[in-house]
């Protein structure tokens, strides 16, 4: 049975349509402070993704607490001493959370933030998949489920995904990937790694278009063009730079560009900006001349993250992320095994 040519992408027509309320500055002002103090009464701290609103980032920030790629997230909030981690991004971070630190207390503002990767990967077809492949490592993208962690020898994120697998190659090991298409693809002509690669993909990358892109680059000649590797391959060989969202970050600081293009959510041009205020962010196109664009670079699942929510979940405490203990140890282990591999 080999059901990697399953599509598991998800259609437009399974993007939620989320539309954030409008919230007046003196509003905001206010929920900040409530959580600032909820934050201190709770004995917690706030681990938010880059692509949250820009609001919640500068709170993360300003708090002590992290905002960062999703690699940094799990470090940053099992490393912590705080006894609750609300965590803004979306469900796969807050379990990651959990297993690492299954002591603590994990809220999020909501509990209905998915991601069409974890969506596109159910764990008993991936088990089956697994099972039809015994002899290949298992690697799987930190963008799964908990139950799809645990059948896994590896998780990576972008961010380390290219070394590990680079590492395992040279090992000799044949890969099972999973679920990220792009991302493996991207990784498999990196490494020329034996790589099996489940059929999944991420609904704001994928609408990245190529030719759009060369047209909007001859507009700018001059500009540097960031990719995050979930994006499809002919937007990334045009990349100057191919990386997670800190990676993204880094790379606008140290490459010697003015200007620059970037293909990933929208959330990160926040931190774009205030990183590098003298330099100019453009976003990269979403679907050309009619097609249909459900995401347009933000992340439906990350637009829930709001000010209000997240003060709601402090308040009452209801957001809480569970796991079944048993799975979240067999998924502790490759998790592990991420943390603990050497980056430099
Ligand atoms: P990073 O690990 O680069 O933050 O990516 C997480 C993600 O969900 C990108 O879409
Ligand atoms: Fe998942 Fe894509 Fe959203 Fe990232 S941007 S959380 S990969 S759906």
């Amino acid at each position: 049975m080999d059901l990697s040519i399953k599509d598991y992408s998800l259609t437009p027509a399974d993007v939620p349509v989320f539309e954030p309320k409008l919230v007046s500055d003196a509003r905001k002002n206010e929920l900040k402070e409530e959580i600032r103090e909820l934050l201190r009464k709770q004995d917690a701290v706030l681990v938010a993704h880059y692509y949250v609103d820009g609001d919640i980032q500068d709170l993360a920030s300003e708090t002590g607490g992290c905002v960062s790629d999703s690699l940094e997230m799990a470090r940053f909030g099992c490393n912590h001493s705080a006894s609750t981690l609300i965590v803004s991004g979306v469900r796969f971070m807050g379990e990651t959370a959990k297993i690492l630190s299954p002591d603590k207390r994990v809220l999020m503002p909501t509990l209905e933030a998915e991601c069409s990767l974890d969506l596109g990967c159910p764990p008993d077809e991936f088990a089956k998949f697994c099972d039809a492949n015994p002899d290949r490592t298992v690697v799987v993208y930190a963008n799964t489920s908990v139950e799809v962690k645990a059948l896994s020898d590896w998780v990576v994120t972008s961010s380390v995904g290219l070394k590990i697998v680079e590492h395992l190659a040279a090992d000799g090991e044949k890969i099972l990937w999973a679920p990220d298409k792009h991302l493996g693809h991207y990784i498999q002509t990196q490494t020329q790694a034996d790589m099996l690669l489940w059929s999944g993909a991420c609904v704001v990358h994928e609408e990245f278009k190529y030719r759009a892109l060369v047209d909007l680059k001859k507009v700018y000649p001059d500009a540097g063009l960031l990719v995050h590797p979930e994006s499809p391959a002919a937007v990334i060989e045009e990349a100057d730079c191919v990386g997670s969202t800190s990676q993204i970050v880094r790379a606008a600081g140290e490459l010697d560009y003015d200007t620059f293009i970037v293909a990933t959510d929208r959330g990160l041009f926040h931190q774009l900006r205030k990183m590098q205020p003298n330099k100019r962010f453009i976003e990269a196109p979403t679907a050309g001349d009619g097609a249909m664009c459900r995401s347009c670079a933000h992340c439906p699942w990350m637009a829930m993250n709001e000010l209000e929510t997240l003060r709601d979940s402090l308040l009452s405490l209801d957001n809480e992320i569970l796991v079944d203990e048993e799975t979240a140890m067999r998924a502790l282990k490759p998790l592990q095994r991420m943390l603990d591999f050497p980056v430099n």
